[in-house]
Protein backbone atom coordinates (compact mmCIF):
# COMPACT_ATOMS: atom_id res chain seq x y z
CA UNK A 1 0.00 0.00 0.00
CA UNK A 2 1.54 3.48 -1.17
CA UNK A 3 2.09 5.60 2.54
CA UNK A 4 -0.42 8.12 1.36
CA UNK A 5 -3.26 5.85 1.27
CA UNK A 6 -2.31 3.70 4.64
CA UNK A 7 -2.04 7.12 6.15
CA UNK A 8 -5.41 7.42 4.97
CA UNK A 9 -7.01 4.43 6.09
CA UNK A 10 -8.65 4.04 10.00
CA UNK A 11 -5.50 1.79 11.27
CA UNK A 12 -2.75 3.84 9.05
CA UNK A 13 -4.02 7.41 10.96
CA UNK A 14 -4.05 5.62 13.85
CA UNK A 15 -0.01 4.50 13.84
CA UNK A 16 1.19 7.88 12.05
CA UNK A 17 -0.75 9.82 14.75
CA UNK A 18 1.16 7.59 16.93
CA UNK A 19 4.41 8.38 15.35
CA UNK A 20 3.79 11.77 14.85
CA UNK A 21 2.75 12.74 18.38
CA UNK A 22 6.34 10.44 19.83
CA UNK A 23 8.12 11.86 16.78
CA UNK A 24 7.94 15.48 18.40
CA UNK A 25 8.29 14.14 21.67
CA UNK A 26 11.54 12.81 20.94
CA UNK A 27 12.73 14.62 18.16
CA UNK A 28 14.96 16.32 19.50
CA UNK A 29 16.87 13.08 21.33
CA UNK A 30 16.58 11.55 18.16
CA UNK A 31 18.22 13.60 16.11
CA UNK A 32 21.56 14.18 17.79
CA UNK A 33 24.18 12.75 19.82
CA UNK A 34 23.41 12.92 23.07
CA UNK A 35 24.13 9.19 24.76
CA UNK A 36 20.80 6.95 25.29
CA UNK A 37 20.30 7.46 28.84
CA UNK A 38 19.77 3.57 29.27
CA UNK A 39 22.51 2.64 27.97
CA UNK A 40 24.74 5.52 30.28
CA UNK A 41 27.00 3.99 32.96
CA UNK A 42 28.56 7.71 34.63
CA UNK A 43 31.83 9.73 34.72
CA UNK A 44 32.27 8.24 38.25
CA UNK A 45 32.61 4.75 37.15
CA UNK A 46 34.81 5.36 34.33
CA UNK A 47 36.71 7.76 36.72
CA UNK A 48 37.66 4.79 39.20
CA UNK A 49 40.21 3.73 36.88
CA UNK A 50 41.03 6.54 34.68
CA UNK A 51 41.77 8.83 37.60
CA UNK A 52 43.98 11.10 35.61
CA UNK A 53 41.47 11.54 32.58
CA UNK A 54 38.36 12.40 35.16
CA UNK A 55 40.76 15.63 36.80
CA UNK A 56 41.78 16.82 33.67
CA UNK A 57 38.00 16.47 32.47
CA UNK A 58 36.97 18.37 35.86
CA UNK A 59 38.75 21.28 34.98
CA UNK A 60 36.82 21.90 31.52
CA UNK A 61 33.86 23.43 30.50
CA UNK A 62 31.95 20.25 29.65
CA UNK A 63 32.29 19.32 33.34
CA UNK A 64 31.69 22.98 35.12
CA UNK A 65 28.79 23.67 32.07
CA UNK A 66 26.56 20.75 34.64
CA UNK A 67 26.47 23.37 37.81
CA UNK A 68 26.94 26.84 35.89
CA UNK A 69 24.34 26.36 33.26
CA UNK A 70 20.93 26.51 34.74
CA UNK A 71 23.06 30.05 36.87
CA UNK A 72 23.45 31.91 33.55
CA UNK A 73 21.29 34.95 32.93
CA UNK A 74 21.53 33.82 29.39
CA UNK A 75 20.12 30.51 29.67
CA UNK A 76 17.12 31.65 31.43
CA UNK A 77 16.32 34.06 28.47
CA UNK A 78 16.89 31.35 25.98
CA UNK A 79 14.60 28.94 28.22
CA UNK A 80 12.01 31.63 28.46
CA UNK A 81 11.94 32.53 24.59
CA UNK A 82 11.85 28.63 23.97
CA UNK A 83 9.07 28.17 26.49
CA UNK A 84 10.86 25.51 28.41
CA UNK A 85 10.61 26.04 32.14
CA UNK A 86 13.05 23.58 33.92
CA UNK A 87 16.72 23.41 31.95
CA UNK A 88 17.65 20.11 33.15
CA UNK A 89 14.17 18.43 32.33
CA UNK A 90 14.03 19.83 28.82
CA UNK A 91 14.94 17.33 26.61
CA UNK A 92 16.33 20.11 24.17
CA UNK A 93 18.73 21.47 25.97
CA UNK A 94 19.89 18.19 27.68
CA UNK A 95 20.80 17.05 24.35
CA UNK A 96 24.21 18.56 23.84
CA UNK A 97 24.55 20.10 27.68
CA UNK A 98 24.11 17.17 30.07
CA UNK A 99 24.79 13.34 30.37
CA UNK A 100 21.78 11.62 31.34
CA UNK A 101 21.16 8.37 33.27
CA UNK A 102 17.65 6.10 33.90
CA UNK A 103 16.16 7.10 37.55
CA UNK A 104 13.50 4.98 37.51
CA UNK A 105 11.31 5.96 34.30
CA UNK A 106 12.48 8.87 33.64
CA UNK A 107 16.67 10.14 31.70
CA UNK A 108 17.89 12.89 34.20
CA UNK A 109 20.90 14.47 33.69
CA UNK A 110 23.59 13.56 35.95
CA UNK A 111 26.91 15.61 34.86
CA UNK A 112 27.47 17.99 31.94
CA UNK A 113 29.32 16.82 28.76
CA UNK A 114 31.27 13.57 30.04
CA UNK A 115 33.05 10.61 29.19
CA UNK A 116 30.13 8.95 27.47
CA UNK A 117 29.30 12.16 25.26
CA UNK A 118 32.15 11.45 22.90
CA UNK A 119 33.29 7.47 23.64
CA UNK A 120 29.73 6.34 23.01
CA UNK A 121 27.37 4.78 26.32
CA UNK A 122 29.51 2.55 27.66
CA UNK A 123 26.87 -0.15 29.48
CA UNK A 124 27.78 -2.49 26.69
CA UNK A 125 31.17 -2.14 26.09
CA UNK A 126 32.33 -0.76 29.60
CA UNK A 127 33.65 -5.02 31.22
CA UNK A 128 34.58 -5.56 27.60
CA UNK A 129 37.00 -2.38 26.96
CA UNK A 130 39.67 -3.28 29.81
CA UNK A 131 39.20 -7.27 29.92
CA UNK A 132 42.68 -8.28 28.47
CA UNK A 133 42.22 -12.08 29.21
CA UNK A 134 42.83 -13.17 32.78
CA UNK A 135 43.94 -11.36 35.85
CA UNK A 136 47.17 -10.31 34.84
CA UNK A 137 46.92 -9.87 31.10
CA UNK A 138 47.45 -5.64 30.21
CA UNK A 139 46.80 -4.34 26.77
CA UNK A 140 50.36 -4.57 26.08
CA UNK A 141 50.34 -8.35 27.05
CA UNK A 142 46.88 -9.33 25.59
CA UNK A 143 47.10 -12.26 23.02
CA UNK A 144 46.69 -11.54 19.35
CA UNK A 145 43.68 -13.63 19.05
CA UNK A 146 42.17 -12.25 22.29
CA UNK A 147 42.63 -8.34 21.21
CA UNK A 148 41.28 -9.32 17.65
CA UNK A 149 37.60 -10.77 19.37
CA UNK A 150 37.69 -7.93 21.79
CA UNK A 151 38.16 -5.62 19.23
CA UNK A 152 35.10 -6.68 17.50
CA UNK A 153 32.75 -6.91 20.37
CA UNK A 154 33.53 -3.14 21.00
CA UNK A 155 32.87 -1.99 17.54
CA UNK A 156 29.48 -4.13 17.79
CA UNK A 157 28.94 -2.28 20.91
CA UNK A 158 29.17 0.86 19.65
CA UNK A 159 32.29 2.39 21.29
CA UNK A 160 34.27 5.45 20.29
CA UNK A 161 37.66 4.40 20.37
CA UNK A 162 40.65 6.97 20.07
CA UNK A 163 41.32 5.78 17.11
CA UNK A 164 37.88 6.12 15.01
CA UNK A 165 38.92 10.25 14.54
CA UNK A 166 35.81 9.92 12.27
CA UNK A 167 33.39 9.20 14.94
CA UNK A 168 35.22 11.53 17.41
CA UNK A 169 35.04 14.26 15.43
CA UNK A 170 31.22 13.87 14.17
CA UNK A 171 30.36 13.87 17.84
CA UNK A 172 32.32 17.30 18.16
CA UNK A 173 30.54 18.53 15.30
CA UNK A 174 26.91 17.70 16.34
CA UNK A 175 26.51 19.45 19.45
CA UNK A 176 28.97 22.49 18.32
CA UNK A 177 27.06 23.16 14.91
CA UNK A 178 24.24 23.61 17.03
CA UNK A 179 21.62 22.52 14.18
CA UNK A 180 18.30 23.42 15.49
CA UNK A 181 16.99 26.43 13.53
CA UNK A 182 14.05 27.61 15.82
CA UNK A 183 16.97 27.57 18.96
CA UNK A 184 19.18 29.89 16.92
CA UNK A 185 16.20 31.81 15.58
CA UNK A 186 14.04 31.90 18.35
CA UNK A 187 15.38 30.91 21.73
CA UNK A 188 18.02 33.29 20.13
CA UNK A 189 21.18 30.60 21.13
CA UNK A 190 24.43 31.13 19.89
CA UNK A 191 24.30 29.58 16.33
CA UNK A 192 27.20 27.18 17.31
CA UNK A 193 31.10 27.97 17.87
CA UNK A 194 34.38 28.75 15.95
CA UNK A 195 35.27 25.04 16.07
CA UNK A 196 38.68 23.75 14.97
CA UNK A 197 38.92 20.01 15.68
CA UNK A 198 43.14 20.48 16.93
CA UNK A 199 42.76 23.92 18.64
CA UNK A 200 39.66 22.26 20.19
CA UNK A 201 41.06 18.53 21.15
CA UNK A 202 44.42 19.39 22.27
CA UNK A 203 43.91 22.39 24.51
CA UNK A 204 41.51 22.22 27.67
CA UNK A 205 39.97 18.70 26.35
CA UNK A 206 42.93 17.11 25.94
CA UNK A 207 43.43 13.96 28.02
CA UNK A 208 46.08 11.75 26.82
CA UNK A 209 47.56 10.13 29.77
CA UNK A 210 48.14 5.85 28.60
CA UNK A 211 51.03 6.04 26.37
CA UNK A 212 53.03 7.67 28.83
CA UNK A 213 51.80 5.27 31.62
CA UNK A 214 50.28 8.75 33.06
CA UNK A 215 53.48 10.56 33.48
CA UNK A 216 52.10 13.23 31.03
CA UNK A 217 49.48 14.74 29.38
CA UNK A 218 51.17 14.94 25.93
CA UNK A 219 49.54 16.05 22.53
CA UNK A 220 48.93 14.54 19.88
CA UNK A 221 51.95 13.43 17.54
CA UNK A 222 52.50 15.26 14.31
CA UNK A 223 50.86 12.75 12.20
CA UNK A 224 47.99 12.04 14.37
CA UNK A 225 47.47 16.27 14.42
CA UNK A 226 47.67 16.09 10.45
CA UNK A 227 44.96 13.57 10.26
CA UNK A 228 42.82 15.00 12.81
CA UNK A 229 43.06 18.54 10.82
CA UNK A 230 41.94 16.96 7.50
CA UNK A 231 39.48 14.81 8.65
CA UNK A 232 38.32 17.40 11.06
CA UNK A 233 38.01 20.23 7.97
CA UNK A 234 35.66 17.23 6.04
CA UNK A 235 33.50 16.39 9.00
CA UNK A 236 33.22 20.21 9.55
CA UNK A 237 32.13 20.69 5.34
CA UNK A 238 29.54 17.66 6.56
CA UNK A 239 27.63 18.68 9.46
CA UNK A 240 27.52 22.62 7.86
CA UNK A 241 26.04 21.27 5.18
CA UNK A 242 23.69 18.86 7.01
CA UNK A 243 22.92 22.31 8.89
CA UNK A 244 22.09 24.18 6.00
CA UNK A 245 20.04 21.18 5.15
CA UNK A 246 17.43 22.01 8.27
CA UNK A 247 16.91 25.77 7.18
CA UNK A 248 13.95 26.56 6.24
CA UNK A 249 13.34 30.41 6.91
CA UNK A 250 16.11 33.47 5.66
CA UNK A 251 16.78 34.34 9.22
CA UNK A 252 19.67 33.96 11.52
CA UNK A 253 20.51 30.14 11.46
CA UNK A 254 20.18 30.11 7.62
CA UNK A 255 22.65 32.56 7.07
CA UNK A 256 25.14 31.81 9.66
CA UNK A 257 24.99 28.05 8.88
CA UNK A 258 25.09 28.74 5.18
CA UNK A 259 28.14 31.38 5.66
CA UNK A 260 30.02 28.54 7.46
CA UNK A 261 29.29 26.11 5.15
CA UNK A 262 31.25 28.68 2.70
CA UNK A 263 34.06 29.33 4.44
CA UNK A 264 34.75 25.72 5.52
CA UNK A 265 34.49 24.82 1.99
CA UNK A 266 37.26 27.87 1.19
CA UNK A 267 39.71 26.23 3.35
CA UNK A 268 38.66 22.75 2.63
CA UNK A 269 40.23 24.26 -1.50
CA UNK A 270 42.89 24.99 0.17
CA UNK A 271 44.00 21.94 1.96
CA UNK A 272 43.07 20.10 -0.76
CA UNK A 273 45.79 21.42 -2.72
CA UNK A 274 48.13 20.86 -0.18
CA UNK A 275 46.88 17.20 -0.15
CA UNK A 276 45.51 15.73 -3.47
CA UNK A 277 44.26 12.14 -2.36
CA UNK A 278 40.98 10.86 -4.42
CA UNK A 279 39.07 11.34 -0.96
CA UNK A 280 39.83 14.60 -0.80
CA UNK A 281 38.78 15.55 -4.07
CA UNK A 282 36.09 13.67 -4.18
CA UNK A 283 34.89 16.20 -1.26
CA UNK A 284 35.59 18.82 -3.16
CA UNK A 285 33.50 17.63 -6.06
CA UNK A 286 30.59 16.80 -3.94
CA UNK A 287 30.32 20.05 -2.40
CA UNK A 288 30.90 21.78 -5.49
CA UNK A 289 27.79 20.36 -6.75
CA UNK A 290 25.14 21.27 -3.97
CA UNK A 291 23.31 24.59 -3.95
CA UNK A 292 23.30 26.51 -0.27
CA UNK A 293 19.89 27.32 -0.39
CA UNK A 294 16.76 26.93 1.73
CA UNK A 295 14.35 24.02 1.26
CA UNK A 296 17.05 21.81 -0.20
CA UNK A 297 17.31 19.48 2.61
CA UNK A 298 17.15 16.33 0.54
CA UNK A 299 20.23 17.30 -1.84
CA UNK A 300 22.57 18.65 1.06
CA UNK A 301 21.88 15.46 3.18
CA UNK A 302 22.72 13.60 0.11
CA UNK A 303 25.89 15.23 -0.22
CA UNK A 304 26.77 15.64 3.19
CA UNK A 305 26.51 11.43 3.32
CA UNK A 306 29.21 11.10 0.38
CA UNK A 307 31.15 13.63 2.20
CA UNK A 308 30.93 11.61 5.40
CA UNK A 309 32.14 8.19 3.43
CA UNK A 310 34.93 9.77 1.98
CA UNK A 311 36.20 11.54 5.33
CA UNK A 312 35.75 7.92 7.31
CA UNK A 313 38.24 6.92 4.19
CA UNK A 314 40.52 9.74 5.20
CA UNK A 315 40.20 8.62 9.00
CA UNK A 316 41.22 4.96 9.03
CA UNK A 317 43.27 4.43 5.41
CA UNK A 318 45.66 7.11 6.15
CA UNK A 319 48.46 7.60 8.64
CA UNK A 320 49.69 11.56 8.36
CA UNK A 321 53.07 10.39 8.02
CA UNK A 322 52.90 12.21 4.10
CA UNK A 323 50.57 15.34 5.03
CA UNK A 324 53.61 17.08 6.04
CA UNK A 325 52.72 19.60 3.59
CA UNK A 326 49.64 20.79 6.17
CA UNK A 327 51.72 21.35 8.92
CA UNK A 328 51.82 25.21 7.87
CA UNK A 329 47.99 25.39 8.78
CA UNK A 330 47.59 23.43 11.60
CA UNK A 331 46.86 25.84 14.95
CA UNK A 332 49.93 26.10 17.12
CA UNK A 333 50.07 25.50 20.85
CA UNK A 334 49.15 29.30 21.68
CA UNK A 335 45.96 29.26 19.21
CA UNK A 336 44.52 25.83 21.53
CA UNK A 337 41.11 26.48 23.16
CA UNK A 338 41.83 26.39 26.64
CA UNK A 339 44.73 25.06 28.43
CA UNK A 340 45.37 21.23 28.84
CA UNK A 341 46.03 19.96 32.28
CA UNK A 342 49.31 18.33 33.19
C1 LIG B 1 37.94 -1.33 35.64
C2 LIG B 1 38.76 -0.28 35.08
C3 LIG B 1 38.19 0.56 33.95
C4 LIG B 1 36.97 1.21 33.91
C5 LIG B 1 35.85 1.21 34.95
C6 LIG B 1 36.95 1.95 32.67
N1 LIG B 1 38.12 1.74 31.99
FE1 LIG B 1 38.61 2.51 30.16
N2 LIG B 1 40.34 1.47 30.15
C7 LIG B 1 40.80 0.70 31.20
C8 LIG B 1 42.07 0.10 30.82
C9 LIG B 1 42.94 -0.80 31.70
C10 LIG B 1 42.35 0.57 29.50
C11 LIG B 1 43.58 0.23 28.64
C12 LIG B 1 44.70 1.15 28.89
C13 LIG B 1 45.91 0.70 28.08
O1 LIG B 1 45.82 0.70 26.87
O2 LIG B 1 46.87 0.34 28.70
C14 LIG B 1 41.24 1.42 29.12
C15 LIG B 1 41.16 2.08 27.91
C16 LIG B 1 40.17 3.02 27.59
C17 LIG B 1 40.13 3.78 26.38
C18 LIG B 1 41.13 3.72 25.25
C19 LIG B 1 40.79 2.54 24.43
C20 LIG B 1 41.58 2.39 23.17
O3 LIG B 1 41.08 1.66 22.32
O4 LIG B 1 42.67 2.95 23.02
C21 LIG B 1 39.02 4.57 26.44
C22 LIG B 1 38.53 5.57 25.40
C23 LIG B 1 38.36 4.28 27.71
N3 LIG B 1 39.09 3.33 28.37
C24 LIG B 1 37.21 4.91 28.12
C25 LIG B 1 36.52 4.54 29.28
C26 LIG B 1 35.24 5.11 29.65
C27 LIG B 1 34.50 6.18 28.88
C28 LIG B 1 34.86 4.49 30.80
C29 LIG B 1 33.57 4.68 31.58
C30 LIG B 1 32.35 4.42 30.84
C31 LIG B 1 35.91 3.56 31.15
N4 LIG B 1 36.89 3.61 30.20
C32 LIG B 1 35.90 2.75 32.28
C33 LIG B 1 40.17 0.48 32.39
C34 LIG B 1 38.90 0.92 32.74
C1 LIG C 1 27.08 16.50 23.66
C2 LIG C 1 27.49 17.75 23.04
C3 LIG C 1 28.96 18.05 22.90
C4 LIG C 1 29.93 17.24 22.38
C5 LIG C 1 29.80 15.82 21.84
C6 LIG C 1 31.14 18.01 22.40
N1 LIG C 1 30.93 19.24 22.96
FE1 LIG C 1 32.33 20.65 23.37
N2 LIG C 1 30.93 21.80 24.31
C7 LIG C 1 29.58 21.50 24.38
C8 LIG C 1 28.91 22.53 25.14
C9 LIG C 1 27.43 22.56 25.46
C10 LIG C 1 29.90 23.46 25.53
C11 LIG C 1 29.70 24.72 26.38
C12 LIG C 1 29.77 24.32 27.83
C13 LIG C 1 29.48 25.49 28.76
O1 LIG C 1 30.21 26.50 28.69
O2 LIG C 1 28.53 25.39 29.55
C14 LIG C 1 31.16 22.97 24.99
C15 LIG C 1 32.38 23.59 25.18
C16 LIG C 1 33.58 23.15 24.62
C17 LIG C 1 34.86 23.80 24.79
C18 LIG C 1 35.13 25.07 25.59
C19 LIG C 1 34.88 26.24 24.71
C20 LIG C 1 35.19 27.57 25.34
O3 LIG C 1 34.34 28.46 25.22
O4 LIG C 1 36.26 27.73 25.92
C21 LIG C 1 35.79 23.08 24.05
C22 LIG C 1 37.26 23.38 23.90
C23 LIG C 1 35.08 21.97 23.44
N3 LIG C 1 33.75 22.04 23.81
C24 LIG C 1 35.67 21.02 22.62
C25 LIG C 1 35.03 19.86 22.18
C26 LIG C 1 35.66 18.81 21.40
C27 LIG C 1 37.08 18.84 20.91
C28 LIG C 1 34.71 17.86 21.19
C29 LIG C 1 34.86 16.53 20.46
C30 LIG C 1 36.04 15.74 20.74
C31 LIG C 1 33.51 18.30 21.84
N4 LIG C 1 33.71 19.53 22.40
C32 LIG C 1 32.34 17.55 21.89
C33 LIG C 1 28.95 20.41 23.84
C34 LIG C 1 29.59 19.31 23.28
C1 LIG D 1 22.77 21.30 19.43
C2 LIG D 1 23.38 21.42 20.70
C3 LIG D 1 22.83 22.41 21.71
C4 LIG D 1 21.55 22.52 22.18
C5 LIG D 1 20.34 21.71 21.75
C6 LIG D 1 21.59 23.55 23.19
N1 LIG D 1 22.85 24.07 23.30
FE1 LIG D 1 23.43 25.62 24.46
N2 LIG D 1 25.34 25.52 23.67
C7 LIG D 1 25.77 24.54 22.80
C8 LIG D 1 27.18 24.73 22.54
C9 LIG D 1 28.06 23.86 21.64
C10 LIG D 1 27.58 25.86 23.28
C11 LIG D 1 28.98 26.45 23.37
C12 LIG D 1 29.17 27.56 22.43
C13 LIG D 1 30.64 28.00 22.50
O1 LIG D 1 31.04 28.60 23.48
O2 LIG D 1 31.38 27.68 21.57
C14 LIG D 1 26.38 26.33 23.98
C15 LIG D 1 26.33 27.47 24.79
C16 LIG D 1 25.24 27.86 25.52
C17 LIG D 1 25.21 29.02 26.38
C18 LIG D 1 26.34 30.01 26.54
C19 LIG D 1 26.21 31.02 25.45
C20 LIG D 1 27.46 31.74 25.10
O3 LIG D 1 27.38 32.61 24.24
O4 LIG D 1 28.52 31.40 25.63
C21 LIG D 1 23.96 29.06 26.96
C22 LIG D 1 23.44 30.10 27.92
C23 LIG D 1 23.21 27.92 26.45
N3 LIG D 1 24.02 27.23 25.56
C24 LIG D 1 21.92 27.58 26.82
C25 LIG D 1 21.17 26.57 26.26
C26 LIG D 1 19.79 26.26 26.62
C27 LIG D 1 19.00 26.98 27.70
C28 LIG D 1 19.39 25.24 25.82
C29 LIG D 1 18.02 24.58 25.75
C30 LIG D 1 16.93 25.46 25.45
C31 LIG D 1 20.51 24.90 24.94
N4 LIG D 1 21.57 25.71 25.26
C32 LIG D 1 20.48 23.94 23.95
C33 LIG D 1 25.01 23.54 22.25
C34 LIG D 1 23.66 23.38 22.42
C1 LIG E 1 34.74 16.11 24.45
C2 LIG E 1 34.89 14.73 24.13
C3 LIG E 1 35.54 13.81 25.13
C4 LIG E 1 35.21 13.65 26.45
C5 LIG E 1 34.18 14.42 27.26
C6 LIG E 1 36.04 12.59 26.94
N1 LIG E 1 36.86 12.13 25.95
FE1 LIG E 1 38.25 10.65 26.09
N2 LIG E 1 38.96 11.12 24.24
C7 LIG E 1 38.43 12.05 23.41
C8 LIG E 1 39.30 12.23 22.27
C9 LIG E 1 39.09 13.22 21.11
C10 LIG E 1 40.40 11.36 22.46
C11 LIG E 1 41.62 11.21 21.55
C12 LIG E 1 42.67 12.17 22.04
C13 LIG E 1 43.60 12.73 21.00
O1 LIG E 1 43.64 12.27 19.89
O2 LIG E 1 44.33 13.70 21.33
C14 LIG E 1 40.14 10.65 23.70
C15 LIG E 1 40.98 9.69 24.25
C16 LIG E 1 40.70 8.98 25.44
C17 LIG E 1 41.53 7.91 25.99
C18 LIG E 1 42.82 7.38 25.39
C19 LIG E 1 43.89 8.42 25.50
C20 LIG E 1 44.77 8.27 26.70
O3 LIG E 1 45.87 7.78 26.48
O4 LIG E 1 44.44 8.63 27.82
C21 LIG E 1 40.92 7.50 27.13
C22 LIG E 1 41.41 6.42 28.08
C23 LIG E 1 39.74 8.32 27.32
N3 LIG E 1 39.63 9.19 26.28
C24 LIG E 1 38.87 8.21 28.40
C25 LIG E 1 37.94 9.18 28.75
C26 LIG E 1 37.26 9.25 30.03
C27 LIG E 1 37.42 8.25 31.15
C28 LIG E 1 36.50 10.38 30.00
C29 LIG E 1 35.65 10.98 31.12
C30 LIG E 1 36.28 11.22 32.41
C31 LIG E 1 36.66 10.98 28.69
N4 LIG E 1 37.55 10.24 27.97
C32 LIG E 1 36.01 12.13 28.25
C33 LIG E 1 37.25 12.74 23.60
C34 LIG E 1 36.59 12.86 24.83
Amino acid sequence: MPLIEFIRSRLGWVVFSVIFAFGIVWMPLAADAAPDPKLVVGPKDCGECHKAVAESWGKTKHYSGFRKLTQRKESRRIAKRMKIRRIKRASLCMNCHFTSKMKGKRARPIAGVSCESCHSPAKNWVDVHQNFGGAEATSKTEAAGHRKERLAKLKAAGMIRPSNIYALASNCFQCHTVPFEKLVNVGKHTPGSKFELVAWSQGEVRHNYVASGEKSNDEASPERKRVLFLVGKAVELEYNLRGVAKSTKKATYAVQMARRAKSAMETFKKVAELVPTPEVKEILDVAAGVKLKLNNGKALVAAADKISKAAQKLASGYDGSKWAALDALIPKPNQYQGKPAK
